[in-house]
């Protein structure tokens, strides 16, 4: 099925799906970019253009692809333009009802051999497909952030994905140069089952006083060679996106030991989401030269 993807449309052009949509074009692929919101597709529009440039200027990406990428890309907030894509990716909101949607519209717009992916970092694949006349043809293609950059794609089978939807969804991640990793559809995945609750525990480490926000990091950075430490990692992904697997790996599993750490969740309470917010953990806010103390010595 693979070799007659000529296709894909990507719903959602924020962070993930614009950067989806980009592997698609720089890799001959004609693409459907789908948002709700005119101006997302217009932010997409700009960031795929200079991080394609970016790869030309490197010398990652001939001028000619470089050039030819771009025009692969077309914008719209009509659904309906789907009906011609081989595979459909979709990168909306982390919500299942609001997924669950958008999958049976799409299995009512879509080509009957059309496969619909999703990217979601946690909801259950065998769900999304129920909402479809389709399950066979239903699969998880999580990709890593940043998109363009990070190596590996997870996929998930859901519990009727068929082989030949696994061994098509594969292949075009290979083509766009990933690694592929097969999970089962069980809360979390692999990766956010493992990294979620060593995050969560790295709260409770900070929440129970065991050492300072700093020691931690350092210690988990310096300690196990990872390349951040938890808690910014945490601070990176976002907190309150960090609390919403939690909460999916302590329902979906039914294990207290995924119960979410207090101090998380209060500070999503609090609004501190992170870098994003510009305040999680750490703190990224600049703070003005003329208040540092001895800003003028
Ligand atoms: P985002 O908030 O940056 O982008 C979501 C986009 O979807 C927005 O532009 C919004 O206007 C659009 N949208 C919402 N509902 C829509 C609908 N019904 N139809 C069309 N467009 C709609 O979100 P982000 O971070 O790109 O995440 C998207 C998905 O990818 C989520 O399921 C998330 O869990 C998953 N994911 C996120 C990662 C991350 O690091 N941000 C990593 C891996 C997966």
């Amino acid at each position: 099925m693979e070799e007659k993807m000529k296709v894909m449309g990507v719903v959602g052009s924020g962070q993930m799906g614009s950067g989806i949509a980009q592997l698609g074009v720089m890799h001959g692929l004609d693409v459907w970019l789908v948002d709700t919101d005119p101006d997302a597709l217009v932010r997409a529009t700009k960031s795929i253009s200079s991080s394609i440039q970016k790869f030309v200027s490197k010398g990652q990406l001939s001028q000619a692809v470089g050039t030819d990428a771009p025009r692969r890309l077309r914008c719209t907030s009509n659904l309906k333009d789907l009906h011609s894509a081989d595979i459909i990716v979709e990168a909306i909101v982390e919500s299942e009802d609001v997924k669950k949607k958008l999958f049976s519209e799409l299995d009512k717009i879509t080509k009957a051999s059309a496969i619909l992916a999703s990217n979601t970092s946690s909801i259950s694949i065998t769900r999304l497909a129920s909402a479809t006349s389709r399950p066979c043809q239903v699969i998880g293609m999580h990709f890593m952030n940043p998109p363009p950059l990070m190596k590996l794609v997870e996929v998930i089978r859901g519990a009727d994905t068929s082989d030949e939807t696994f061994r098509a969804t594969k292949a075009l991640a290979e083509r766009f140069g990933k690694t592929v990793v097969c999970s089962q559809d069980y809360a979390g995945f692999i990766v956010n089952r493992i990294l979620m609750p060593m995050i969560n525990e790295a709260f409770f480490t900070l929440y129970t006083g065991v050492a300072t926000k700093e020691d931690i990091d350092a210690g988990m950075k310096l300690g196990t060679n990872q390349p951040m430490g938890p808690l910014q990692l945490a601070d990176f992904i976002g907190l309150d996106v960090c609390l919403s697997i939690m909460k999916v790996l302590h329902t979906g599993l039914g294990d207290s030991k995924y119960a979410p750490c207090p101090l998380l969740v209060q500070y999503v309470d609090a609004g501190r989401l992170g870098k994003k917010r510009g305040i999680g953990v750490f703190d990224y806010r600049r703070v003005p030269e003329s208040v540092k103390p001895n800003a003028r010595l």
